[in-house]
């Protein structure tokens, strides 16, 4: 049974993303979706809330399954058996900071092997931070996210609005 683990903090969960894990799934057994506290950011939505939004999106896909991660990546894949990480490389620009990110993760545990996929053409400038900006700024977002997706960042906004 082949797994791979992707992480991501998916703030939110873009079409972009549901194109890496249903391609994903034609080359593995398990897609497992790890979501990242990712405290670094200033995220719309919690951990919590981000890990059903995936998993109310993802509910067709009989391969994926969604879980929420504290601490290293390494650790998460050994604990649910992954034999791979799998990043979504978009432009050239994505490229440094994934290979940092591979490399630290093999040094970590040397047996941490690292998939990039490239989405389709038409996600590839869809961005979890341009959806945000988009939906802030009231244009047309609907159409690079899941519909789940798209109502909750609908909610959310009309909840900081109405604050
Ligand atoms: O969607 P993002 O924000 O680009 O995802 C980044 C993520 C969550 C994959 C990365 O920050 C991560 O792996 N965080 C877990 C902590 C960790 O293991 N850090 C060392 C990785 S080199």
């Amino acid at each position: 049974m082949k797994t791979v683990l992707y992480p991501g903090s998916f703030d939110p969960f873009t079409n972009g993303h549901m194109d890496l894990v249903t391609r994903a799934g034609q080359l593995f057994d398990r897609v497992i979706v790890a979501v990242a506290v990712n405290s670094g950011k200033n995220p719309m939505f919690t951990l919590e809330e981000r890990r059903q939004l995936i998993a109310e999106s993802c509910s067709h896909l009989a391969h994926v399954e969604v879980v929420a991660f504290e601490g290293l990546l390494v650790e998460a894949m050994a604990l649910y058996g992954a034999n791979a990480v799998l990043r979504g490389l978009r432009a050239f620009s994505d490229f440094e900071y994934e290979l940092q990110m591979a490399l630290m993760n093999r040094n970590l545990m040397p047996q941490c092997e690292t998939i990039f996929m490239m989405p389709t053409l038409k996600n590839s400038f869809v961005s979890s931070s341009l959806v945000k900006e988009v939906a802030r700024l009231e244009g047309d977002f609907d159409r690079y996210v899941p519909e789940p997706v798209a109502k909750a960042v609908r909610a959310r906004l009309a909840e900081q609005r109405a604050k």
